[in-house]
Protein backbone atom coordinates (compact mmCIF):
# COMPACT_ATOMS: atom_id res chain seq x y z
CA UNK A 1 0.00 0.00 0.00
CA UNK A 2 1.53 3.25 -1.30
CA UNK A 3 1.21 6.92 0.80
CA UNK A 4 -1.82 8.82 1.83
CA UNK A 5 -1.79 12.24 2.38
CA UNK A 6 -3.75 12.45 5.42
CA UNK A 7 -3.69 16.41 5.78
CA UNK A 8 -2.07 18.53 3.34
CA UNK A 9 1.26 17.53 2.65
CA UNK A 10 1.54 15.44 5.79
CA UNK A 11 1.52 11.54 4.03
CA UNK A 12 0.79 7.83 5.98
CA UNK A 13 3.90 6.40 4.68
CA UNK A 14 3.52 3.17 7.35
CA UNK A 15 2.42 -0.74 6.81
CA UNK A 16 -0.43 -3.03 7.42
CA UNK A 17 0.03 -5.80 9.23
CA UNK A 18 -2.55 -8.22 7.71
CA UNK A 19 -1.24 -11.52 9.39
CA UNK A 20 -0.43 -10.81 12.88
CA UNK A 21 -1.98 -12.93 15.70
CA UNK A 22 0.25 -12.63 18.40
CA UNK A 23 1.63 -9.45 19.46
CA UNK A 24 3.62 -9.57 22.34
CA UNK A 25 1.08 -12.21 23.59
CA UNK A 26 -2.17 -9.86 23.10
CA UNK A 27 -4.10 -11.79 20.43
CA UNK A 28 -4.81 -9.90 17.13
CA UNK A 29 -7.46 -11.25 15.08
CA UNK A 30 -7.90 -8.14 13.27
CA UNK A 31 -4.33 -7.64 12.28
CA UNK A 32 -2.59 -4.11 12.88
CA UNK A 33 -0.60 -1.22 11.64
CA UNK A 34 2.39 0.01 12.13
CA UNK A 35 1.98 4.17 11.43
CA UNK A 36 4.09 7.15 10.59
CA UNK A 37 3.85 10.12 9.07
CA UNK A 38 6.04 12.35 6.38
CA UNK A 39 5.88 16.22 6.70
CA UNK A 40 6.77 17.69 3.48
CA UNK A 41 8.04 21.13 4.07
CA UNK A 42 11.01 23.21 3.49
CA UNK A 43 12.49 20.67 6.50
CA UNK A 44 11.48 17.21 5.94
CA UNK A 45 10.17 15.23 8.96
CA UNK A 46 9.49 11.82 9.37
CA UNK A 47 7.33 11.14 12.53
CA UNK A 48 7.73 8.09 13.77
CA UNK A 49 9.29 4.76 11.80
CA UNK A 50 7.87 1.43 11.93
CA UNK A 51 8.46 -2.50 13.10
CA UNK A 52 11.41 -3.59 11.68
CA UNK A 53 10.09 -6.44 9.02
CA UNK A 54 8.02 -3.66 7.54
CA UNK A 55 10.37 -0.67 7.44
CA UNK A 56 11.21 -1.19 3.27
CA UNK A 57 7.21 -0.85 2.81
CA UNK A 58 7.65 2.19 4.23
CA UNK A 59 11.12 3.43 3.14
CA UNK A 60 9.24 2.26 -0.44
CA UNK A 61 6.44 4.77 0.42
CA UNK A 62 8.81 7.43 1.17
CA UNK A 63 10.57 7.28 -1.55
CA UNK A 64 7.59 7.75 -3.82
CA UNK A 65 7.21 11.06 -2.08
CA UNK A 66 11.10 12.19 -1.40
CA UNK A 67 14.68 11.33 -1.57
CA UNK A 68 15.12 9.85 1.82
CA UNK A 69 18.37 11.69 2.20
CA UNK A 70 16.29 15.09 2.49
CA UNK A 71 14.62 13.99 5.62
CA UNK A 72 15.90 16.60 8.05
CA UNK A 73 14.10 15.81 11.32
CA UNK A 74 13.09 12.37 12.53
CA UNK A 75 10.78 12.75 15.65
CA UNK A 76 10.59 9.21 17.71
CA UNK A 77 7.18 9.79 19.89
CA UNK A 78 7.78 5.80 21.82
CA UNK A 79 10.75 3.48 21.14
CA UNK A 80 9.34 0.32 22.00
CA UNK A 81 9.91 -2.26 19.45
CA UNK A 82 6.91 -2.09 17.13
CA UNK A 83 7.89 1.54 16.42
CA UNK A 84 11.74 1.65 16.92
CA UNK A 85 13.37 -1.25 14.98
CA UNK A 86 13.32 0.69 12.01
CA UNK A 87 14.72 3.22 13.13
CA UNK A 88 18.40 2.38 12.10
CA UNK A 89 17.54 1.66 8.66
CA UNK A 90 15.85 4.90 8.45
CA UNK A 91 18.88 7.02 9.85
CA UNK A 92 21.14 5.45 7.32
CA UNK A 93 19.25 6.97 4.59
CA UNK A 94 18.67 10.16 6.18
CA UNK A 95 22.26 9.99 8.12
CA UNK A 96 21.85 14.48 8.59
CA UNK A 97 18.84 13.93 10.65
CA UNK A 98 18.43 15.05 13.65
CA UNK A 99 16.12 12.92 16.18
CA UNK A 100 13.62 14.96 18.16
CA UNK A 101 13.07 12.68 21.06
CA UNK A 102 11.91 12.62 24.98
CA UNK A 103 15.03 12.44 27.65
CA UNK A 104 13.81 8.81 28.85
CA UNK A 105 13.66 7.89 25.13
CA UNK A 106 17.08 8.88 24.32
CA UNK A 107 18.86 7.13 27.30
CA UNK A 108 16.26 3.46 26.03
CA UNK A 109 17.13 4.13 22.33
CA UNK A 110 21.04 3.82 23.60
CA UNK A 111 19.90 0.36 24.65
CA UNK A 112 18.88 -0.64 20.77
CA UNK A 113 21.10 1.02 18.93
CA UNK A 114 24.31 2.86 18.93
CA UNK A 115 23.88 6.50 19.19
CA UNK A 116 27.06 7.89 19.15
CA UNK A 117 26.84 8.55 15.43
CA UNK A 118 23.23 10.33 15.76
CA UNK A 119 22.25 13.85 16.25
CA UNK A 120 19.66 13.69 19.24
CA UNK A 121 18.01 16.50 20.32
CA UNK A 122 16.03 16.60 23.71
CA UNK A 123 12.49 17.91 23.75
CA UNK A 124 9.68 17.94 26.66
CA UNK A 125 6.29 19.15 26.76
CA UNK A 126 5.87 22.56 25.57
CA UNK A 127 8.87 22.70 23.39
CA UNK A 128 8.55 23.38 19.78
CA UNK A 129 9.94 22.43 16.15
CA UNK A 130 9.37 24.26 12.63
CA UNK A 131 9.61 22.72 9.56
CA UNK A 132 8.80 25.77 8.09
CA UNK A 133 5.15 25.92 7.16
CA UNK A 134 4.37 23.49 10.08
CA UNK A 135 5.15 23.56 13.81
CA UNK A 136 5.23 20.79 15.81
CA UNK A 137 4.77 20.89 19.74
CA UNK A 138 6.00 18.06 21.68
CA UNK A 139 3.58 16.65 24.44
CA UNK A 140 5.62 14.35 26.72
CA UNK A 141 3.38 11.72 27.98
CA UNK A 142 4.84 9.76 30.63
CA UNK A 143 3.25 5.99 31.34
CA UNK A 144 1.02 6.07 28.35
CA UNK A 145 2.22 3.70 28.12
CA UNK A 146 5.92 3.47 28.30
CA UNK A 147 8.28 6.53 30.27
CA UNK A 148 9.55 7.51 27.78
CA UNK A 149 5.97 8.24 25.27
CA UNK A 150 5.09 11.56 24.19
CA UNK A 151 2.98 12.99 21.08
CA UNK A 152 3.46 15.15 18.99
CA UNK A 153 1.12 18.30 17.70
CA UNK A 154 1.19 20.01 14.37
CA UNK A 155 -0.10 23.20 14.78
CA UNK A 156 -1.65 24.36 11.53
CA UNK A 157 -3.22 21.49 10.52
CA UNK A 158 -4.66 20.65 14.01
CA UNK A 159 -3.27 17.26 13.87
CA UNK A 160 -2.08 15.07 16.86
CA UNK A 161 0.24 12.42 16.16
CA UNK A 162 -0.51 10.11 18.92
CA UNK A 163 1.29 7.52 19.18
CA UNK A 164 -0.14 4.48 20.47
CA UNK A 165 -3.05 6.14 22.32
CA UNK A 166 -6.38 6.14 20.32
CA UNK A 167 -4.63 3.59 18.66
CA UNK A 168 -6.60 0.13 17.90
CA UNK A 169 -5.13 -3.25 16.51
CA UNK A 170 -6.93 -3.11 13.07
CA UNK A 171 -5.40 -4.17 9.52
CA UNK A 172 -7.68 -2.61 7.13
CA UNK A 173 -7.14 -1.43 3.23
CA UNK A 174 -9.16 2.08 4.93
CA UNK A 175 -6.81 4.49 6.42
CA UNK A 176 -9.60 7.03 7.97
CA UNK A 177 -12.75 6.63 10.80
CA UNK A 178 -15.15 7.37 8.33
CA UNK A 179 -14.48 4.80 5.37
CA UNK A 180 -13.82 1.74 7.89
CA UNK A 181 -17.21 2.27 9.79
CA UNK A 182 -18.04 2.35 5.85
CA UNK A 183 -16.85 -0.54 4.84
CA UNK A 184 -16.90 -2.46 8.20
CA UNK A 185 -19.21 -1.02 11.45
CA UNK A 186 -19.26 1.33 14.27
CA UNK A 187 -19.24 -1.48 16.66
CA UNK A 188 -16.26 -3.06 15.00
CA UNK A 189 -14.07 0.08 15.55
CA UNK A 190 -15.70 0.61 18.78
CA UNK A 191 -14.89 -2.66 20.11
CA UNK A 192 -11.11 -2.28 18.80
CA UNK A 193 -10.98 0.74 20.80
CA UNK A 194 -12.00 -0.81 23.88
CA UNK A 195 -10.04 -3.99 22.77
CA UNK A 196 -7.00 -2.21 23.19
CA UNK A 197 -7.64 0.34 25.82
CA UNK A 198 -8.09 -3.09 27.83
CA UNK A 199 -5.29 -4.95 26.97
CA UNK A 200 -2.69 -1.58 26.91
CA UNK A 201 -3.99 1.17 28.46
CA UNK A 202 -6.25 -0.04 31.53
CA UNK A 203 -3.87 0.89 34.13
CA UNK A 204 -3.32 4.92 33.30
CA UNK A 205 -6.59 6.00 33.72
CA UNK A 206 -5.43 8.37 36.20
CA UNK A 207 -2.32 9.43 33.44
CA UNK A 208 -5.24 9.42 30.56
CA UNK A 209 -7.44 12.37 32.74
CA UNK A 210 -4.06 14.17 33.52
CA UNK A 211 -2.96 14.76 30.05
CA UNK A 212 -6.27 15.02 28.47
CA UNK A 213 -7.13 18.40 30.59
CA UNK A 214 -3.18 19.21 29.88
CA UNK A 215 -4.21 19.22 26.27
CA UNK A 216 -6.93 21.66 27.05
CA UNK A 217 -4.77 23.83 29.00
CA UNK A 218 -2.01 24.04 26.11
CA UNK A 219 -4.92 24.70 24.07
CA UNK A 220 -4.45 21.98 21.87
CA UNK A 221 -7.62 22.23 19.02
CA UNK A 222 -7.63 18.58 17.57
CA UNK A 223 -9.11 17.99 14.23
CA UNK A 224 -7.55 14.69 13.79
CA UNK A 225 -6.06 11.95 15.61
CA UNK A 226 -3.58 10.03 13.48
CA UNK A 227 -2.23 7.08 16.10
CA UNK A 228 0.85 4.31 15.62
CA UNK A 229 -1.39 1.92 15.34
CA UNK A 230 -4.78 1.26 13.17
CA UNK A 231 -7.65 3.43 11.89
CA UNK A 232 -7.02 7.33 11.60
CA UNK A 233 -9.37 9.63 13.42
CA UNK A 234 -11.03 12.15 11.30
CA UNK A 235 -14.40 12.40 11.50
CA UNK A 236 -14.95 11.09 15.07
CA UNK A 237 -11.32 12.63 16.87
CA UNK A 238 -13.64 13.89 19.41
CA UNK A 239 -15.64 10.96 20.05
CA UNK A 240 -12.53 8.92 21.08
CA UNK A 241 -11.43 11.34 23.86
CA UNK A 242 -14.47 11.67 25.28
CA UNK A 243 -14.47 7.38 24.72
CA UNK A 244 -11.17 7.66 26.64
CA UNK A 245 -12.56 9.62 29.37
CA UNK A 246 -15.29 7.76 30.20
CA UNK A 247 -13.39 4.10 29.86
CA UNK A 248 -10.63 6.53 32.45
CA UNK A 249 -13.29 7.57 34.78
CA UNK A 250 -14.83 3.99 35.22
CA UNK A 251 -17.63 3.55 32.59
CA UNK A 252 -19.12 -0.03 32.05
CA UNK A 253 -21.94 -2.14 30.88
CA UNK A 254 -24.03 -3.02 33.66
CA UNK A 255 -23.57 -6.97 32.60
CA UNK A 256 -21.93 -9.75 33.60
CA UNK A 257 -18.97 -12.05 32.10
CA UNK A 258 -18.45 -15.29 34.02
CA UNK A 259 -15.13 -16.03 33.32
CA UNK A 260 -13.90 -19.56 34.06
CA UNK A 261 -12.24 -22.78 33.77
CA UNK A 262 -13.16 -26.47 33.95
CA UNK A 263 -11.57 -29.73 34.53
CA UNK A 264 -14.33 -32.31 34.33
CA UNK A 265 -17.33 -29.79 33.77
CA UNK A 266 -18.17 -29.58 37.20
CA UNK A 267 -17.48 -25.63 37.35
CA UNK A 268 -18.75 -25.34 33.69
CA UNK A 269 -21.92 -26.63 35.08
CA UNK A 270 -22.01 -24.20 37.85
CA UNK A 271 -21.01 -21.95 35.53
CA UNK A 272 -24.69 -22.32 33.62
CA UNK A 273 -26.09 -22.19 37.04
CA UNK A 274 -24.88 -19.01 37.99
CA UNK A 275 -25.81 -17.28 34.46
CA UNK A 276 -29.52 -18.40 34.62
CA UNK A 277 -30.02 -16.82 38.14
CA UNK A 278 -27.89 -13.22 36.61
CA UNK A 279 -30.33 -13.21 33.57
CA UNK A 280 -33.16 -13.71 35.26
CA UNK A 281 -32.68 -10.62 37.54
CA UNK A 282 -32.05 -8.86 33.90
CA UNK A 283 -28.81 -8.74 33.25
CA UNK A 284 -26.62 -9.46 30.36
CA UNK A 285 -24.51 -12.10 30.82
CA UNK A 286 -21.94 -14.35 29.22
CA UNK A 287 -19.99 -17.30 29.71
CA UNK A 288 -16.15 -17.54 28.75
CA UNK A 289 -13.80 -20.42 28.97
CA UNK A 290 -10.10 -19.50 29.71
CA UNK A 291 -8.93 -22.64 27.77
CA UNK A 292 -11.06 -21.57 25.18
CA UNK A 293 -10.73 -17.96 24.48
CA UNK A 294 -7.83 -15.74 24.10
CA UNK A 295 -6.17 -13.62 27.58
CA UNK A 296 -6.79 -11.01 25.57
CA UNK A 297 -10.63 -11.07 24.76
CA UNK A 298 -10.87 -12.33 27.98
CA UNK A 299 -9.42 -8.99 29.43
CA UNK A 300 -11.61 -6.79 27.05
CA UNK A 301 -15.16 -8.64 28.34
CA UNK A 302 -13.92 -7.98 32.36
CA UNK A 303 -13.33 -4.58 31.58
CA UNK A 304 -16.50 -3.79 29.18
CA UNK A 305 -18.56 -4.78 32.29
CA UNK A 306 -19.29 -3.57 35.97
CA UNK A 307 -19.31 -6.81 37.64
CA UNK A 308 -17.68 -10.07 37.06
CA UNK A 309 -17.54 -13.78 38.30
CA UNK A 310 -14.85 -16.31 38.39
CA UNK A 311 -15.32 -20.05 38.25
CA UNK A 312 -12.25 -22.21 38.96
CA UNK A 313 -12.16 -25.70 40.08
CA UNK A 314 -9.37 -26.58 42.47
CA UNK A 315 -6.31 -28.36 40.93
CA UNK A 316 -3.61 -29.23 43.74
CA UNK A 317 -4.96 -27.21 46.50
CA UNK A 318 -4.43 -23.76 44.50
CA UNK A 319 -6.42 -22.10 41.27
CA UNK A 320 -7.05 -23.43 38.16
CA UNK A 321 -3.48 -22.70 36.13
CA UNK A 322 -5.61 -20.71 33.66
CA UNK A 323 -7.67 -18.87 35.76
CA UNK A 324 -4.06 -18.24 38.10
CA UNK A 325 -3.11 -16.91 34.92
CA UNK A 326 -5.97 -14.63 33.79
CA UNK A 327 -6.13 -12.98 37.62
CA UNK A 328 -1.99 -12.01 37.49
CA UNK A 329 -2.68 -10.78 33.92
CA UNK A 330 -5.85 -8.85 35.86
CA UNK A 331 -3.47 -7.54 38.64
CA UNK A 332 -1.03 -6.21 36.61
CA UNK A 333 -3.68 -4.14 34.56
CA UNK A 334 -4.83 -2.72 38.02
CA UNK A 335 -8.66 -2.68 37.46
CA UNK A 336 -10.30 -0.44 39.27
CA UNK A 337 -14.19 0.09 39.89
CA UNK A 338 -15.40 -3.55 39.38
CA UNK A 339 -17.17 -5.70 41.51
CA UNK A 340 -16.41 -9.31 41.20
CA UNK A 341 -17.60 -12.60 43.28
CA UNK A 342 -16.12 -16.14 43.04
CA UNK A 343 -17.34 -19.94 42.73
CA UNK A 344 -15.56 -23.68 41.62
CA UNK A 345 -15.80 -27.35 42.69
CA UNK A 346 -12.74 -29.17 44.57
CA UNK A 347 -12.76 -32.78 45.26
CA UNK A 348 -11.08 -33.14 48.37
CA UNK A 349 -9.41 -29.89 49.86
CA UNK A 350 -10.27 -26.90 48.34
CA UNK A 351 -8.67 -23.62 47.89
CA UNK A 352 -9.50 -22.11 44.64
CA UNK A 353 -12.31 -19.78 45.54
CA UNK A 354 -10.16 -18.54 48.27
CA UNK A 355 -7.09 -17.73 46.58
CA UNK A 356 -9.46 -15.95 43.59
CA UNK A 357 -10.91 -14.16 46.67
CA UNK A 358 -7.08 -13.01 48.17
CA UNK A 359 -6.72 -12.05 44.06
CA UNK A 360 -9.46 -9.51 44.29
CA UNK A 361 -8.34 -8.18 47.54
CA UNK A 362 -4.96 -7.68 46.46
CA UNK A 363 -6.80 -5.72 43.45
CA UNK A 364 -8.49 -3.45 45.71
CA UNK A 365 -11.77 -4.94 43.66
CA UNK A 366 -15.58 -4.25 45.06
CA UNK A 367 -15.78 -8.06 46.43
CA UNK A 368 -18.93 -9.77 46.90
CA UNK A 369 -18.41 -12.80 49.32
CA UNK A 370 -19.04 -15.42 49.98
CA UNK A 371 -18.30 -17.64 46.97
CA UNK A 372 -19.72 -20.97 46.22
CA UNK A 373 -18.13 -23.80 46.30
CA UNK A 374 -19.02 -27.34 45.56
CA UNK A 375 -17.89 -30.67 46.63
CA UNK A 376 -17.05 -33.00 43.24
CA UNK A 377 -20.16 -32.24 41.43
CA UNK A 378 -23.19 -29.85 41.84
CA UNK A 379 -26.38 -31.54 42.63
CA UNK A 380 -29.98 -30.03 42.28
CA UNK A 381 -29.86 -28.32 45.25
CA UNK A 382 -25.86 -27.03 44.00
CA UNK A 383 -27.39 -25.77 41.39
CA UNK A 384 -29.86 -23.83 43.03
CA UNK A 385 -27.42 -22.01 45.63
CA UNK A 386 -25.35 -21.49 42.60
CA UNK A 387 -28.58 -20.02 40.42
CA UNK A 388 -29.59 -17.58 43.95
CA UNK A 389 -25.61 -16.27 44.10
CA UNK A 390 -25.86 -15.16 40.30
CA UNK A 391 -29.26 -13.05 41.13
CA UNK A 392 -28.17 -11.93 44.33
CA UNK A 393 -24.43 -10.88 42.37
CA UNK A 394 -27.15 -9.01 39.85
CA UNK A 395 -29.59 -7.23 42.05
CA UNK A 396 -25.65 -5.93 44.13
CA UNK A 397 -23.87 -5.49 41.63
CA UNK A 398 -27.35 -2.94 40.14
CA UNK A 399 -26.91 -0.93 43.45
CA UNK A 400 -22.97 -0.50 42.98
CA UNK A 401 -23.35 0.35 39.50
CA UNK A 402 -25.78 2.80 40.61
CA UNK A 403 -22.77 5.08 42.36
CA UNK A 404 -20.96 5.84 38.89
FE1 LIG B 1 2.76 0.25 19.66
FE2 LIG B 1 3.90 0.70 22.81
O1 LIG B 1 4.01 0.21 21.04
Amino acid sequence: MMSVEIKENIFWVGAVDWAVRDFHGYETPRGTTYNNYLIIDDDITLVDTVKFDFVDVSIKSIKGLVDPSKIKNMVVNHIEDDHVTGLDRIMALAPDATIYITEKGRKGLERFFDTSKWKINVVKTGDTLSTGHHTLTFLETPMLHWPDSMMTYVQEKKLLISQDGFGQHIASASRFDDEFVTCQSVSELDDAVLDYYANILMPFGPIIKNKLAEVGRLGLDIDMIAPDHGIIWRSHSKKVVQKYLDLANGAAELSVPIIYDTMWKSTANMALAIMQGVKDEGLDCKVIKLRATPMSAAIKEFWKARGCLIGSPTLNNILYPTVAEFLTHLRGLRPKNRMVGAFGSYGWGGGAVREAYDEFKKMGLEVFEPGVQVNYKPSHEDELACYNFGREFAVRLREYHAKF
